[in-house]
């Protein structure tokens, strides 16, 4: 398997944690993580494997950070890339946009010519709308560390077993 880039916010609490597990299961060896605070277009388009952390903030939007990204994002080619997206969600405070920002990139991604992998089922989550919502699946992991932090660690094992999979 070709070197993945994970990237995330270092300033993040819950993002950071996730991504350290998942670093642990790829093995550090095989992962760079960098932050996604300060991202180049250099950084992004080194990988043929991504892996983001995109938790929901503002209602249903993006973090900051990514937003700023979006516009160099969009003027990317990302063909023969694949991107596996992670969100960090409250579905408890935010049951109509939990995980919103999960769909925002993956669609961000996808126009840029990327394959995005990792889909999961939303069953075992309670909430009433997502735009991370595709044909009944999240478009990426959901992680919900304020509701379900007991269910955290299976469900990030069972995502990067399946992402290894398509990763290159
Ligand atoms: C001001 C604020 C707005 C938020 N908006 C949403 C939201 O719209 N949808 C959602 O699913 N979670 C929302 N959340 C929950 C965060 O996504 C959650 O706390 C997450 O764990 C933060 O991850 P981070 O620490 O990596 O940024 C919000 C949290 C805050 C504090």
């Amino acid at each position: 398997m070709n070197k993945t880039g994970i990237f995330y916010s270092f300033n993040t609490l819950n993002s950071a944690k996730v991504a350290k597990k998942i670093e642990e299961l790829i093995g550090k060896e095989n992962i760079d993580t960098v932050d996604a605070e300060n991202v180049t277009e250099s950084q992004f388009l080194k990988y043929d494997n991504l892996i983001l952390a995109v938790p929901t903030w503002f209602d249903g939007e993006m973090p900051t950070y990514w937003d700023e990204f979006k516009p160099a994002l969009e003027d990317m080619d990302l063909t023969g890339k694949t991107v596996a997206i992670f969100g960090l969600g409250d579905q408890k405070n935010y049951p109509e946009n939990f995980g919103d920002a999960i769909g925002i990139m993956a669609t961000l991604v996808e126009n840029a010519g990327a394959k995005v992998t990792g889909f999961t089922s939303t069953a075992g989550y309670v909430f009433e709308k997502s735009r991370g919502v595709r044909d009944g699946e999240f478009v990426g992991l959901m992680i919900d560390v304020e509701n379900q932090n007991d269910l955290t660690d299976e469900r990030v094992k069972n995502w990067v077993e399946a992402i290894k999979k398509d990763f290159k």
